[in-house]
């Protein structure tokens, strides 16, 4: 980050993960090697232990408007949708074995459902319009009595459209269908309150957020209705025995630090992050032709700009952009599964998305340096053009 000379980077891949911010590794040092007990351990330092994940569960709670004894704390939102969605499944066996989803998840939710298909559950997928959102009545249209589940994701990791999720959970309320939310890309660039959502479940991944990898959680609703998954991961009965396994105090603690510097600053910052993505797409639609931009033009989020340049292959433009860090599809999944199944479920033709690449602006980034992405990238894009015409 800063000037970009020769050797220096540029990251604008924060949807694929976000560095730990300093105030963040400050509050987590402490918990490595000074207080480093066992959280369940009944003795001052397990005492001190434990106070610091309850004061994190209280943090976290606060942010997205829930109580404390509503998290469940994982190993980020890969494990968070496991347990949500396999858990409440397994759980509500009796009840039904129909769930519903979305075609433009991300791959730790579809590879669930696929997986729960193949256990002899149905799976309805419901398709996207050219934006990316699916509209509330869909939902209403595929729910059966046999439905236990419906899993739509807040924001698409990819083009960062929002997803209509409070009128999705009105319907489910009334329907007496439980909601679970993939909110990993929400948290931390727009306002999320499982309240006004209406959400029983919602997955956090502490990576995405200026917290560590390796640290994530599931909201969990305990009133109204009181929800219990079953457990997935299995062992000491810690965490009420949903999610068993010595806390992780120092990702915790993180995470906890992470939600808190959210809280106080998301405003300014949802404005700082617009205008940054604002100036990255107006620097390079003045400079680079026969581009468009995929998602939804407003119901999205602030950081995420995704654009298809014609005649462009994203991978050798990547090349050519030295330390500009961006993402040719979802940088998320850590096996390339060929063309992105978000932009192919909005009905992006197959030559546009071969030249598609992912910005998302950061907390680090700043307008000079977005300037000299647009410099570079108005180069790399015509050189290539030039190219590829000879
Ligand atoms: C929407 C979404 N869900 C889930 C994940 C997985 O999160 P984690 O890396 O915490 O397991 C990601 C990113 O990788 C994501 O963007």
């Amino acid at each position: 980050m800063g000037r970009m000379g020769r050797n220096e980077t540029s990251y604008l891949d924060n949807n694929a993960t976000t560095p730990v911010d300093p105030r963040v590794a400050d509050q987590m040092r402490p918990y490595f090697a000074d207080h480093f007990a066992n959280p369940s351990s009944d003795h001052p330092a397990g005492r001190r232990a434990k106070a610091a994940v309850d004061r994190a569960a209280e943090l976290l709670g606060e942010l997205i408007g829930a109580a404390s004894g509503d998290i469940v704390w994982t190993s980020g939102a890969t494990e968070s949708n496991n347990l949500a969605i396999k858990g409440v499944c397994e759980a509500y066996r009796d009840r039904g074995d129909h769930i519903i989803t979305s075609r433009t998840e991300h791959r730790a939710v579809l590879d669930i459902c696929e997986y729960l298909e193949a256990i002899g559950l149905r799976v309805t997928y419901l398709e996207p319009d050219a934006t990316g959102r699916v509209a509330p009545a869909q939902v209403a249209e595929a729910i059966e009595d046999r439905t236990v589940l419906v899993t739509v994701m807040l924001a698409n990791n990819e083009i960062g459209t929002l997803q209509p999720l409070a009128e999705i959970g009105r319907i489910c309320k009334q329907r007496g269908v439980l909601l679970h939310t993939d909110a990993a890309q929400a948290v931390g660039k727009v306002r999320v309150n499982v309240e006004q959502l209406g959400a029983d479940l919602a997955s956090i991944s502490a990576h995405k957020m200026y917290g560590p990898k390796g640290a994530g959680a599931l909201y969990v609703r305990r009133r109204g209705p009181r929800v219990r998954p079953a457990a997935q991961i299995h062992g000491g009965g810690h965490q009420r025995g949903l999610r068993s396994g010595t806390l992780n105090v120092p990702g915790i603690v993180g995470l906890g630090a992470a939600a808190e510097i959210i809280a106080s600053e998301l405003a300014d910052e949802q404005r700082r992050l617009t205008a940054l993505r604002d100036r990255l797409y107006a620097g390079i639609t003045a400079h680079v032709d026969d581009v468009r931009r995929n998602g939804h033009a407003t119901k999205t989020l602030p950081n995420t700009l995704s654009l298809s340049f014609a005649r462009i292959d994203a991978e050798a433009l990547i090349g050519r952009l030295g330390g500009v860090a961006v993402s040719s599809a979802s940088a998320c999944s850590s096996t390339s599964e060929g063309p992105s199944h978000v932009l192919r479920a909005i009905g992006t033709p197959p030559e546009w998305i071969n030249g598609t690449l992912r910005f998302s602006v950061g907390r680090f980034n700043t307008p000079d340096e977005i300037d000299r992405v647009v410099e570079r990238l108005a180069g790399a894009v015509a050189d290539l053009r030039e190219l590829s015409a000879l």
